[in-house]
């Protein structure tokens, strides 16, 4: 009997996972300010469908109820994220006290349910007016971030004891400012890496910030982290991988855990590197009690002097490739490779040895449909969610430290540039009344994290 089953460590932490400025709403309301998101999304074009996140699921007047239904399934962790310019509308000037009563209310709406809280306080609403004093690229910026930091930690940090800096810092740097796809929309590689540095500076600067004011409090950073194969053994696409893996994972992971850029990617980069003052690093590679992964796809790079880089910019001279016989998601470029998550936890605990991890998100979008029966039979995410995680349990029984796994995302999103073209939720959200419907994947992952495992056969049984 228990063979066929995964039973995952005890006080494993099975959790949701969201972002403000996906799910809020609430755009002006109670003295908030305006963000780059707010700017970035009234620009025509930008984003798939035109919208943006002036109401997304209204999750600012429907906290209460958003809470009693993640109870209900039992989902006792959420991981969320606080919007700065709720609580200091231009970044760096008065506190409006407002925004930050908002996020004491939803924290303790969340601890009345027995919902433990996870907050990250960066996941990518910068205060507009410090973006236009030169955002993540200024030391000013940095500087207003302790700050925030601070003022957030002195309310909540008595409540909240599981702190994340910062979310996927090369999604902001290269996708704000490099592709050009994400706020603010600009397109150079010298200030994208910039933006990295000044992002990771700013971590630094604030895990101690963190500490001083949420006694106890776990802190850590959150990096969006791909496996990466070359496409052949020719050695051409392997120094194609290694360059992916550089400009992706290590630009991002060394700093931290061992307090220096990787040499071959300062290399390649020569030129248009970023001003790295004294002391950078040190406060960059503070010691952290987590690292937050997360994990959405494999990615196969073969070598290419055309020089199409990752989602098809040139900066490294490489091009990524799909095998047919590998399942993808909505998102094309997305693999469904539940084995990348295994070897990138193992690579990370073994070569970089952080304290402990999480995997922070976790998750795919899917077309969903309603069925005849106006259920959402969305079988396909079910697997896809049984199949990481058997993949997590994996990772542990052969000696990665994880602590618990955040699914992306709790209820169906603004996501991003695409809008709500995209669902990755377990909860299906009806834009046009805002209900929600529980999807069979969230009837599953109840279950799951209520039993604390799974039947093998349902990370094994073909769709
Ligand atoms: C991650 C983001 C998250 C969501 C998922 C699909 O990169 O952190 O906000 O958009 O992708």
């Amino acid at each position: 009997m228990e063979k066929t089953r995964l039973r995952f460590p005890e006080g494993f932490v099975w959790g949701t996972a969201t972002a403000a400025y996906q799910i809020e709403g609430a755009k002006d309301e109670d003295g908030k300010g305006e963000s780059i998101w707010d700017r970035f999304t009234a620009v025509p074009g930008k984003i798939a469908d035109g919208r943006d996140g002036s109401v997304a699921c209204d999750h600012y007047h429907r906290f209460e109820a958003d809470f009693d239904l993640m109870k209900e399934l039992g989902l006792r962790n959420y991981r969320f994220s606080i919007a700065w310019p709720r609580v200091v509308p231009d970044g760096s000037g008065p506190v409006n006290a407002k925004g930050l009563a908002f996020y004491d209310r939803l924290v303790d709406a969340m601890l009345s349910r027995g919902i433990r809280p996870f907050a990250t306080l960066f996941h990518w609403d910068l205060p507009q007016a410090l973006q236009d004093a030169g955002g993540w690229t200024s030391r000013a910026t940095i500087t207003a971030f302790a700050r925030y930091a601070e003022i957030v930690t002195r309310k909540l940090g008595d409540r909240v004891k599981d702190w994340m800096t910062h979310n996927e810092p090369w999604v902001v740097a290269y996708v704000g400012h490099l592709f050009g796809d994400h706020a603010p929309g600009m397109k150079d590689l010298k200030t994208a890496l910039a933006v990295a540095h000044g992002i990771l500076v700013s971590h630094g600067k604030a895990v101690p910030v963190i500490r001083a004011h949420a006694s106890g409090a776990r802190v850590g950073i959150v990096h969006n982290l791909e496996w990466v194969e070359p496409a052949s053994q020719s050695e051409e696409d392997v120094a194609a991988a290694m360059r992916h893996d550089g400009a992706f994972n290590r630009w991002f992971l060394d700093p931290v855990f061992r307090g220096k850029y990787p040499g071959d990617m300062m290399a390649w980069f020569d030129g248009f590197l970023p001003e790295i003052r004294s002391g950078d690093l040190e406060a960059i590679s503070v010691p952290i009690d987590f690292l937050g992964v997360n994990y959405y796809t494999r990615r196969i790079m073969a070598h290419d002097p055309a020089g199409r880089g990752t989602q098809g910019r040139s900066i490294l001279a490489a091009r990524q490739v799909h095998w047919p016989f590998t399942p993808r998601a909505d998102f094309e470029e997305w693999e469904m490779a539940p084995e990348g998550l295994y070897r990138t936890l193992l690579r990370v605990a073994r070569e970089y040895k952080p304290a402990s991890l999480y995997v922070t998100e976790n998750g795919t979008s899917l077309p969903d449909a309603p069925g005849p029966d106006g259920a959402f039979h969305d079988t396909v995410r079910l697997r896809y969610v049984a199949r990481h995680t058997a993949a997590v349990h994996q990772a542990i029984a052969d000696g990665a430290n994880v602590r618990g796994y955040f699914l992306w995302t709790f209820m169906d999103n603004f996501e991003w540039a695409f809008g709500f073209t995209k669902r990755f939720g377990i909860t299906h959200v009806d834009y046009a009344s805002q209900k929600r419907t529980v999807k069979d994947s969230g009837r599953w992952y109840s279950k799951a994290a209520g039993e604390n495992g799974f039947p093998i056969s349902d990370a094994v049984v073909p769709d």
